[in-house]
């Protein structure tokens, strides 16, 4: 047993704290904010018809995504460790079982899984940072920003040694501690993203395919919608806002007493789901206007994005820095996506924090490969979803996350009993209530209706 039971009987985490309400909403928003909003949302969309895709991903984050992310928090602050110790400790002491460690130990299998497919895709980013500066998209045409991009994926070395980098970077961070550097990396990221983004938006008004980009995004047509879709909206919901696998309850075992829960996860959940819209605002009408395919796959920034940079005065320095912050969104998202399994290591093992991050980051990038070779040599080898990217894709957002955040709404909503939450959450009346009836029965009821639909 560990003893971070202090004078008061609040814990307090081993890992030490945020050091303000900022840091703690800049550290989860820079996890939220990655390659989910920028890279996947538009692509998932576009493979999902639009509109009526849209639609669902804006209801699932509010009423599902906001309530568990709440109960994650929440969660995490009261038991103030990895989330499978939290989950046990808690668990017992709400007088359930300590069984309920299992959640957090999916949580942690989730994390490595996504990170060994993300760290691949973010060492596309870092590539096409070099690609930019070097003015390799500078007036290129659809079928040359296409064509640059099928080269890179093919070369399966060019690959791996991407993936090898940003794994190295990751690790580097996650050693290095909580506050840090992570803190103000993301000061300076979040905002610096957005003019950028706005930027970029100019643009694609001025591409003459605005409206049909908007329409694309915000016309429901719910023929198009199958089960399926609506599984991927809802695993779309969990993955842009990192929750479903406790890295969220891992940040908030590091969140002061005194801040409040509701306001920062609707500061979260409002500036991630801005950015993703703002994404597809300047992707689709690019799409549009270069008669390129919505359906496109995950090729699809990499496809839109150096086009319109290509166009404009400077756009090879414009280039250069979106990819280095869409990197360094990545770089956030990826701390996170280590740290339930490194704080986990660290303290039922009693490893360092340098320690833990090396054995975690390398059993990461070993399943990387996985993934590297989806785009290349493994490119035929197709099973259940796709290829092994496809798979393990499928299995984390559409599977995982949606049971994590089943699991963890019921804990929160049913396990712990009202007082438990109410401390956590501050009863303040008509919040709490709503609070209370999203995460017992909304939230958990949508999750499982969807999951079955979508399975059978
Ligand atoms: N939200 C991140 C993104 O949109 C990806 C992600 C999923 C994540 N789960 C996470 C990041 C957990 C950190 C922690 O890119």
């Amino acid at each position: 047993m560990l003893s971070n039971q202090a004078g008061d009987g609040k814990r307090t985490s081993l890992h030490g704290h945020w050091s303000s309400r900022m840091a703690f909403i800049l550290a989860v928003t820079g996890s939220a904010v990655g390659l989910g909003n920028i890279w996947k949302f538009p692509y998932i969309a576009g493979q999902n018809g639009g509109g009526a895709f849209v639609l669902v991903y804006l209801v699932c984050v509010v009423v599902i995504g906001l309530p568990v992310m709440m109960s994650e928090i929440l969660i995490g602050r009261r038991g103030r460790r990895n989330p499978i110790a939290t989950m046990e400790l808690l668990g017992k002491e709400e007088g359930s079982s300590g069984k309920w460690r299992w959640v957090g130990g999916m949580g942690v299998i989730a994390g490595i899984l996504i990170l060994s497919y993300y760290s691949v895709i973010a060492g596309w980013t870092l590539t096409y940072i070099v690609k930019s500066a070097t003015g390799v998209f500078v007036d290129a045409t659809a079928q040359v920003v296409g064509d640059e991009f099928g080269a890179f994926v093919a070369n399966w070395k060019a690959v791996a040694l991407c993936h090898t980098l940003f794994m190295a970077l990751t690790v580097f961070v996650v050693a290095k501690g909580v506050e840090g550097g992570l803190e103000r990396a993301v000061k300076f990221m979040v905002p610096a993203l957005l003019v950028l983004m706005f930027t970029l938006l100019i643009y694609s008004i001025n591409s003459g395919y605005f409206a049909e980009g908007v329409a694309f995004m915000f016309t429901p047509d719910f023929s198009k919608l199958s089960w399926n879709s609506v599984l991927a909206a809802l695993g779309q919901a969990f993955f842009t806002l990192s929750i479903g696998m406790g890295a969220i309850m891992a940040y908030g075992a590091y969140l002061p007493e005194e801040t409040s829960i509701t306001g920062a996860s609707v500061a979260v959940v409002g500036a991630d789901t801005g950015i993703a819209i703002l994404a597809g605002l300047v992707i689709f009408p690019l799409v549009f206007a270069n008669g390129l395919d919505p359906a496109d796959g995950p090729g699809l920034v990499f496809d839109t994005l150096p086009l319109a940079f290509g166009q404009m005065a400077g756009g090879a320095f414009f280039s250069t820095i979106f990819f280095v912050l869409l990197s360094f969104a990545a770089w956030t998202s990826a701390i996170g996506l280590m740290e339930p399994a490194v704080a986990w290591v660290v303290e039922h093992f009693n490893r360092s924090r340098a320690q833990a991050a090396v054995i975690i980051g390398g059993s990461i990038w070993v399943l990387g490969f996985g993934s590297v070779l989806s785009f290349n040599v493994l490119a035929d080898v197709n099973f259940l979803a796709g290829t092994i990217f496809d798979n393990v894709d499928y299995l984390t957002s559409n599977i995982m996350l949606p049971l994590g955040g089943l699991l963890i709404t019921i804990f929160a909503g049913w396990v712990m009993c009202r007082n438990s939450t109410a401390d956590e959450l501050g009863s303040s009346g008509m919040l709490y209530k709503a609070w209370r009836v999203l995460a017992r029965f909304i939230a958990p009821i949508g999750i499982l209706f969807v999951l079955i639909n979508a399975v059978t």
